[in-house]
Protein backbone atom coordinates (compact mmCIF):
# COMPACT_ATOMS: atom_id res chain seq x y z
CA UNK A 1 0.00 0.00 0.00
CA UNK A 2 1.44 3.55 -1.07
CA UNK A 3 1.30 6.01 2.08
CA UNK A 4 2.61 9.41 2.71
CA UNK A 5 2.93 11.82 5.93
CA UNK A 6 0.99 14.90 6.03
CA UNK A 7 3.35 17.30 6.27
CA UNK A 8 4.54 17.11 10.30
CA UNK A 9 1.55 15.07 11.14
CA UNK A 10 2.30 10.95 12.18
CA UNK A 11 -0.74 10.61 9.54
CA UNK A 12 -0.13 8.48 6.95
CA UNK A 13 -2.40 8.61 3.70
CA UNK A 14 -3.04 6.95 0.37
CA UNK A 15 -1.96 9.64 -2.27
CA UNK A 16 -5.58 8.70 -3.66
CA UNK A 17 -8.32 10.23 -1.13
CA UNK A 18 -11.91 9.80 -2.15
CA UNK A 19 -13.48 12.77 -2.51
CA UNK A 20 -16.96 12.59 -1.01
CA UNK A 21 -18.69 15.86 -2.33
CA UNK A 22 -20.56 14.02 -5.72
CA UNK A 23 -22.39 11.68 -3.08
CA UNK A 24 -23.61 14.54 -1.12
CA UNK A 25 -26.16 14.65 -4.39
CA UNK A 26 -26.26 18.10 -4.27
CA UNK A 27 -24.19 19.31 -7.89
CA UNK A 28 -24.13 15.27 -9.08
CA UNK A 29 -26.33 13.72 -10.96
CA UNK A 30 -28.02 10.19 -10.70
CA UNK A 31 -26.80 9.48 -7.03
CA UNK A 32 -28.37 7.12 -4.60
CA UNK A 33 -27.16 5.61 -1.30
CA UNK A 34 -26.57 2.30 -2.89
CA UNK A 35 -24.21 3.25 -5.18
CA UNK A 36 -22.63 6.11 -2.20
CA UNK A 37 -22.32 3.38 0.41
CA UNK A 38 -20.58 0.62 -1.79
CA UNK A 39 -18.39 3.24 -3.28
CA UNK A 40 -17.41 4.12 0.47
CA UNK A 41 -16.93 0.58 1.23
CA UNK A 42 -14.49 -0.20 -1.85
CA UNK A 43 -12.21 2.53 -0.43
CA UNK A 44 -10.10 0.00 2.00
CA UNK A 45 -9.48 -2.91 -1.45
CA UNK A 46 -8.46 -0.36 -3.56
CA UNK A 47 -5.83 1.06 -1.16
CA UNK A 48 -7.46 3.89 -0.14
CA UNK A 49 -7.02 5.17 3.52
CA UNK A 50 -7.95 8.74 2.92
CA UNK A 51 -11.42 9.98 3.05
CA UNK A 52 -12.44 13.82 2.33
CA UNK A 53 -15.68 15.15 3.43
CA UNK A 54 -17.31 18.45 4.97
CA UNK A 55 -20.11 20.03 7.19
CA UNK A 56 -21.71 21.34 3.98
CA UNK A 57 -21.50 18.25 2.03
CA UNK A 58 -25.36 17.89 1.53
CA UNK A 59 -27.94 20.33 3.20
CA UNK A 60 -28.31 17.87 5.85
CA UNK A 61 -24.50 16.38 6.15
CA UNK A 62 -25.80 13.43 3.88
CA UNK A 63 -21.78 13.19 3.09
CA UNK A 64 -20.74 12.53 6.58
CA UNK A 65 -23.45 10.31 7.26
CA UNK A 66 -22.88 8.26 4.55
CA UNK A 67 -19.25 7.89 6.21
CA UNK A 68 -20.69 6.79 8.95
CA UNK A 69 -22.84 4.41 7.56
CA UNK A 70 -20.23 2.97 5.64
CA UNK A 71 -17.27 3.19 7.47
CA UNK A 72 -17.89 2.51 11.13
CA UNK A 73 -16.92 -0.47 12.30
CA UNK A 74 -13.52 -0.32 10.64
CA UNK A 75 -13.09 3.79 11.08
CA UNK A 76 -9.75 3.36 12.86
CA UNK A 77 -8.32 2.30 9.69
CA UNK A 78 -8.92 5.73 7.94
CA UNK A 79 -8.04 9.18 8.02
CA UNK A 80 -10.81 11.30 8.02
CA UNK A 81 -10.71 14.90 7.20
CA UNK A 82 -13.75 17.46 7.26
CA UNK A 83 -14.20 20.94 7.35
CA UNK A 84 -16.09 23.97 8.82
CA UNK A 85 -17.09 27.60 8.31
CA UNK A 86 -19.63 27.01 5.32
CA UNK A 87 -23.00 25.94 5.88
CA UNK A 88 -26.50 26.13 4.03
CA UNK A 89 -28.46 28.86 5.32
CA UNK A 90 -32.75 28.86 5.58
CA UNK A 91 -33.03 29.62 1.71
CA UNK A 92 -31.02 26.82 1.15
CA UNK A 93 -27.89 28.68 -0.18
CA UNK A 94 -24.40 27.43 0.63
CA UNK A 95 -23.16 30.50 2.98
CA UNK A 96 -19.76 30.86 4.69
CA UNK A 97 -19.61 31.64 8.90
CA UNK A 98 -16.42 30.81 9.75
CA UNK A 99 -16.92 32.74 13.54
CA UNK A 100 -15.40 30.41 16.42
CA UNK A 101 -18.85 29.75 17.92
CA UNK A 102 -20.18 28.37 14.70
CA UNK A 103 -17.18 26.71 14.04
CA UNK A 104 -16.96 25.04 17.43
CA UNK A 105 -20.84 24.26 17.15
CA UNK A 106 -20.13 22.67 13.54
CA UNK A 107 -17.14 20.41 14.48
CA UNK A 108 -19.67 18.92 17.51
CA UNK A 109 -22.17 18.29 14.87
CA UNK A 110 -19.76 16.65 11.93
CA UNK A 111 -18.06 14.32 14.83
CA UNK A 112 -22.22 13.30 15.99
CA UNK A 113 -22.66 12.68 12.17
CA UNK A 114 -19.54 11.09 11.66
CA UNK A 115 -20.08 8.44 14.28
CA UNK A 116 -16.20 9.28 15.79
CA UNK A 117 -14.78 11.15 19.03
CA UNK A 118 -12.42 13.22 16.78
CA UNK A 119 -11.04 13.87 12.63
CA UNK A 120 -7.84 13.16 12.17
CA UNK A 121 -8.02 16.54 9.90
CA UNK A 122 -10.11 19.78 10.11
CA UNK A 123 -10.16 22.21 7.73
CA UNK A 124 -11.11 25.99 7.47
CA UNK A 125 -13.35 25.35 4.55
CA UNK A 126 -13.12 29.01 2.45
CA UNK A 127 -12.82 32.61 3.66
CA UNK A 128 -15.23 34.34 5.24
CA UNK A 129 -15.25 38.04 4.65
CA UNK A 130 -16.70 39.08 7.71
CA UNK A 131 -14.63 37.38 10.34
CA UNK A 132 -10.24 37.44 10.41
CA UNK A 133 -9.19 34.05 9.34
CA UNK A 134 -6.90 34.46 13.24
CA UNK A 135 -9.77 34.19 14.60
CA UNK A 136 -11.39 31.51 12.62
CA UNK A 137 -7.78 29.81 13.28
CA UNK A 138 -7.93 30.23 17.35
CA UNK A 139 -11.48 28.14 16.96
CA UNK A 140 -9.87 25.28 15.45
CA UNK A 141 -6.84 25.28 17.80
CA UNK A 142 -8.91 24.92 20.69
CA UNK A 143 -10.51 22.20 19.13
CA UNK A 144 -6.89 20.28 18.49
CA UNK A 145 -5.89 21.22 22.16
CA UNK A 146 -9.83 19.62 23.40
CA UNK A 147 -8.80 16.54 21.43
CA UNK A 148 -11.96 16.70 18.82
CA UNK A 149 -9.41 17.30 16.14
CA UNK A 150 -6.41 15.99 15.55
CA UNK A 151 -4.96 18.13 13.26
CA UNK A 152 -5.60 21.74 11.52
CA UNK A 153 -5.58 22.19 7.70
CA UNK A 154 -7.12 25.61 5.27
CA UNK A 155 -8.30 25.40 2.22
CA UNK A 156 -9.45 28.37 -0.86
CA UNK A 157 -7.33 30.62 1.28
CA UNK A 158 -4.75 32.73 -0.98
CA UNK A 159 -1.34 32.51 0.70
CA UNK A 160 -0.50 35.74 2.94
CA UNK A 161 -4.47 33.92 4.75
CA UNK A 162 -2.90 30.16 5.11
CA UNK A 163 0.88 32.25 6.63
CA UNK A 164 -1.96 33.94 8.71
CA UNK A 165 -3.83 31.46 10.15
CA UNK A 166 -0.52 29.06 10.53
CA UNK A 167 0.82 31.98 13.00
CA UNK A 168 -1.62 31.51 14.93
CA UNK A 169 -2.71 27.66 14.40
CA UNK A 170 0.22 25.66 12.59
CA UNK A 171 -0.98 23.58 9.40
CA UNK A 172 -0.47 20.48 8.51
CA UNK A 173 -2.56 20.38 5.38
CA UNK A 174 -3.90 23.06 2.67
CA UNK A 175 -6.84 21.99 0.33
CA UNK A 176 -6.53 23.14 -3.26
CA UNK A 177 -7.55 23.16 -6.65
CA UNK A 178 -5.13 21.75 -8.82
CA UNK A 179 -4.85 19.46 -12.38
CA UNK A 180 -2.57 19.37 -15.83
CA UNK A 181 -4.59 22.92 -16.68
CA UNK A 182 -4.58 24.57 -13.90
CA UNK A 183 -1.47 24.77 -12.47
CA UNK A 184 -1.24 28.54 -10.34
CA UNK A 185 0.01 27.02 -7.23
CA UNK A 186 2.78 25.95 -8.51
CA UNK A 187 4.08 29.47 -8.03
CA UNK A 188 3.93 30.53 -4.39
CA UNK A 189 1.83 27.68 -2.59
CA UNK A 190 3.61 24.59 -2.94
CA UNK A 191 6.94 26.25 -2.86
CA UNK A 192 5.70 27.46 0.86
CA UNK A 193 4.07 24.35 1.87
CA UNK A 194 7.38 22.70 0.88
CA UNK A 195 9.72 24.90 2.42
CA UNK A 196 7.43 24.35 5.95
CA UNK A 197 6.30 21.02 5.60
CA UNK A 198 2.75 21.19 4.80
CA UNK A 199 1.41 18.79 3.13
CA UNK A 200 -0.30 19.73 -0.25
CA UNK A 201 -4.51 18.12 -0.84
CA UNK A 202 -5.17 18.97 -4.11
CA UNK A 203 -8.63 18.44 -5.66
CA UNK A 204 -10.16 19.13 -9.23
CA UNK A 205 -7.79 16.17 -10.78
CA UNK A 206 -10.40 15.46 -13.15
CA UNK A 207 -11.87 19.09 -13.47
CA UNK A 208 -15.02 17.27 -12.33
CA UNK A 209 -14.82 14.81 -15.39
CA UNK A 210 -13.36 16.33 -18.25
CA UNK A 211 -10.01 14.86 -17.99
CA UNK A 212 -11.32 11.61 -17.28
CA UNK A 213 -11.53 11.11 -21.18
CA UNK A 214 -15.44 10.37 -21.28
CA UNK A 215 -17.20 12.77 -21.68
CA UNK A 216 -16.51 13.22 -25.53
CA UNK A 217 -19.41 15.71 -26.77
CA UNK A 218 -21.61 18.02 -25.12
CA UNK A 219 -24.34 15.87 -25.49
CA UNK A 220 -22.62 13.33 -23.27
CA UNK A 221 -24.02 15.74 -20.58
CA UNK A 222 -27.24 15.79 -19.43
CA UNK A 223 -29.14 19.22 -19.91
CA UNK A 224 -28.99 19.49 -16.10
CA UNK A 225 -25.77 19.37 -15.69
CA UNK A 226 -24.21 22.22 -13.72
CA UNK A 227 -20.64 21.21 -15.33
CA UNK A 228 -22.62 23.29 -18.60
CA UNK A 229 -21.64 26.43 -16.35
CA UNK A 230 -17.89 26.06 -16.10
CA UNK A 231 -15.52 28.00 -18.78
CA UNK A 232 -13.75 24.97 -19.26
CA UNK A 233 -16.90 23.30 -20.46
CA UNK A 234 -18.08 25.54 -22.80
CA UNK A 235 -17.11 26.82 -26.46
CA UNK A 236 -13.79 27.00 -27.85
CA UNK A 237 -12.18 26.16 -24.52
CA UNK A 238 -14.22 22.68 -24.17
CA UNK A 239 -13.11 21.84 -27.85
CA UNK A 240 -9.15 22.65 -26.83
CA UNK A 241 -9.99 20.39 -23.64
CA UNK A 242 -11.26 17.72 -25.43
CA UNK A 243 -7.68 17.73 -28.49
CA UNK A 244 -5.62 17.94 -25.40
CA UNK A 245 -7.48 14.65 -23.74
CA UNK A 246 -7.24 13.00 -26.99
CA UNK A 247 -3.48 13.60 -27.04
CA UNK A 248 -3.14 11.49 -23.56
CA UNK A 249 -5.14 8.51 -25.21
CA UNK A 250 -2.12 7.13 -26.85
CA UNK A 251 -0.11 7.83 -23.68
CA UNK A 252 -2.70 6.20 -21.21
CA UNK A 253 -3.19 2.80 -23.99
CA UNK A 254 0.42 2.28 -23.83
CA UNK A 255 0.70 2.20 -20.47
CA UNK A 256 -2.23 -0.43 -20.26
CA UNK A 257 -4.17 2.41 -18.27
CA UNK A 258 -7.53 4.28 -18.06
CA UNK A 259 -6.82 8.43 -19.41
CA UNK A 260 -8.60 9.19 -15.91
CA UNK A 261 -5.56 6.76 -13.85
CA UNK A 262 -2.90 8.06 -16.05
CA UNK A 263 -3.99 11.73 -15.33
CA UNK A 264 -4.00 11.44 -11.86
CA UNK A 265 -0.72 9.50 -11.52
CA UNK A 266 0.23 12.48 -12.91
CA UNK A 267 -1.25 14.38 -10.70
CA UNK A 268 -0.16 12.50 -7.45
CA UNK A 269 3.53 12.44 -8.88
CA UNK A 270 3.95 16.22 -9.21
CA UNK A 271 6.62 17.74 -6.96
CA UNK A 272 5.33 18.86 -3.51
CA UNK A 273 1.66 17.58 -4.22
CA UNK A 274 0.62 14.73 -1.43
CA UNK A 275 -2.28 13.57 -2.33
CA UNK A 276 -5.12 13.93 -4.65
CA UNK A 277 -8.83 14.02 -3.90
CA UNK A 278 -10.81 12.03 -6.39
CA UNK A 279 -14.23 12.77 -6.66
CA UNK A 280 -16.64 9.71 -7.23
CA UNK A 281 -20.45 8.38 -7.15
CA UNK A 282 -19.87 4.40 -8.37
CA UNK A 283 -16.87 2.29 -7.65
CA UNK A 284 -15.99 2.06 -10.77
CA UNK A 285 -14.83 5.43 -11.21
CA UNK A 286 -12.90 5.59 -7.67
CA UNK A 287 -11.31 1.74 -9.16
CA UNK A 288 -9.94 3.79 -12.00
CA UNK A 289 -8.46 6.40 -9.66
CA UNK A 290 -7.11 4.18 -7.46
CA UNK A 291 -5.33 2.49 -10.32
CA UNK A 292 -3.15 5.77 -10.27
CA UNK A 293 -1.35 4.09 -7.30
CA UNK A 294 0.34 1.05 -9.02
CA UNK A 295 2.36 2.33 -11.48
CA UNK A 296 5.03 4.72 -12.54
CA UNK A 297 5.40 7.13 -15.37
CA UNK A 298 8.97 7.18 -17.03
CA UNK A 299 10.78 10.65 -17.71
CA UNK A 300 10.19 10.58 -21.44
CA UNK A 301 6.12 9.79 -20.52
CA UNK A 302 6.47 12.94 -18.46
CA UNK A 303 8.16 14.28 -20.69
CA UNK A 304 5.24 13.67 -23.65
CA UNK A 305 2.42 15.11 -21.23
CA UNK A 306 4.03 18.38 -20.60
CA UNK A 307 4.66 19.16 -24.07
CA UNK A 308 1.00 18.19 -24.52
CA UNK A 309 0.17 20.66 -21.68
CA UNK A 310 2.09 23.04 -23.76
CA UNK A 311 0.19 22.47 -26.91
CA UNK A 312 -3.11 22.74 -25.10
CA UNK A 313 -1.97 26.24 -23.93
CA UNK A 314 -3.22 28.28 -21.13
CA UNK A 315 -6.80 27.89 -20.22
CA UNK A 316 -9.19 30.92 -20.06
CA UNK A 317 -10.50 29.67 -16.76
CA UNK A 318 -10.57 32.33 -14.20
CA UNK A 319 -7.11 32.32 -12.12
CA UNK A 320 -6.94 30.05 -9.44
CA UNK A 321 -5.00 30.50 -6.53
CA UNK A 322 -1.20 31.30 -6.83
N1 LIG B 1 -12.11 22.43 -0.56
C1 LIG B 1 -13.00 22.67 -1.49
O1 LIG B 1 -13.60 23.75 -1.56
C2 LIG B 1 -13.29 21.62 -2.51
C3 LIG B 1 -13.86 21.99 -3.74
C4 LIG B 1 -14.11 20.99 -4.66
C5 LIG B 1 -13.82 19.67 -4.35
N2 LIG B 1 -13.30 19.34 -3.14
C6 LIG B 1 -13.01 17.93 -2.78
O2 LIG B 1 -12.31 17.34 -3.85
C7 LIG B 1 -13.05 16.23 -4.36
C8 LIG B 1 -12.83 16.13 -5.86
O3 LIG B 1 -13.53 17.17 -6.54
P1 LIG B 1 -14.81 16.85 -7.44
O4 LIG B 1 -15.43 15.61 -6.94
O5 LIG B 1 -15.61 18.09 -7.48
O6 LIG B 1 -14.18 16.70 -8.90
P2 LIG B 1 -13.18 15.66 -9.62
O7 LIG B 1 -12.57 14.71 -8.68
O8 LIG B 1 -12.31 16.47 -10.50
O9 LIG B 1 -14.21 14.91 -10.58
C9 LIG B 1 -15.12 13.99 -10.05
C10 LIG B 1 -16.13 13.63 -11.11
O10 LIG B 1 -15.49 13.09 -12.25
C11 LIG B 1 -16.26 12.02 -12.78
N3 LIG B 1 -15.41 10.82 -12.72
C12 LIG B 1 -14.71 10.34 -11.67
N4 LIG B 1 -14.05 9.22 -12.02
C13 LIG B 1 -14.36 8.99 -13.30
C14 LIG B 1 -14.00 7.98 -14.21
N5 LIG B 1 -13.18 6.99 -13.87
N6 LIG B 1 -14.48 8.06 -15.47
C15 LIG B 1 -15.30 9.07 -15.83
N7 LIG B 1 -15.70 10.04 -15.01
C16 LIG B 1 -15.22 10.02 -13.74
C17 LIG B 1 -17.50 11.87 -11.91
O11 LIG B 1 -18.55 12.67 -12.47
P3 LIG B 1 -19.90 12.05 -13.07
O12 LIG B 1 -20.05 10.66 -12.56
O13 LIG B 1 -20.96 12.96 -12.55
O14 LIG B 1 -19.72 12.15 -14.55
C18 LIG B 1 -17.04 12.52 -10.62
O15 LIG B 1 -18.09 13.05 -9.87
C19 LIG B 1 -14.50 16.50 -3.94
O16 LIG B 1 -15.28 15.35 -3.99
C20 LIG B 1 -14.28 17.07 -2.57
O17 LIG B 1 -14.02 16.05 -1.64
C21 LIG B 1 -13.01 20.29 -2.23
Amino acid sequence: MQRRQIGSSDLQVSPVSFGTWPIAGVTSLGVNDGDSLATLRACAELGINFIDTAYCYGPNGESENLVRQALSESRDEFVIATKCGVHYNEEGKQTNDARPEQILRECDESLRRLGTDRVELYYLHSPDPNVRVAESAGAIRELVTAGKVRYAGISNHPLEQIHEFHTVCPVVAVQLPYNMLQRDIEQRTIPWCRENNVAVIVYWALMKGLLAGKLRTQSDLDANDNRRGYPMYQGQEWEQNQTFVDSLRDLASECDQSVPSLVINWTISQPGITAALCGAKRPWQLEESAAAMNFQLSEAQHGRIEAAIKARGKAAAKRLFT
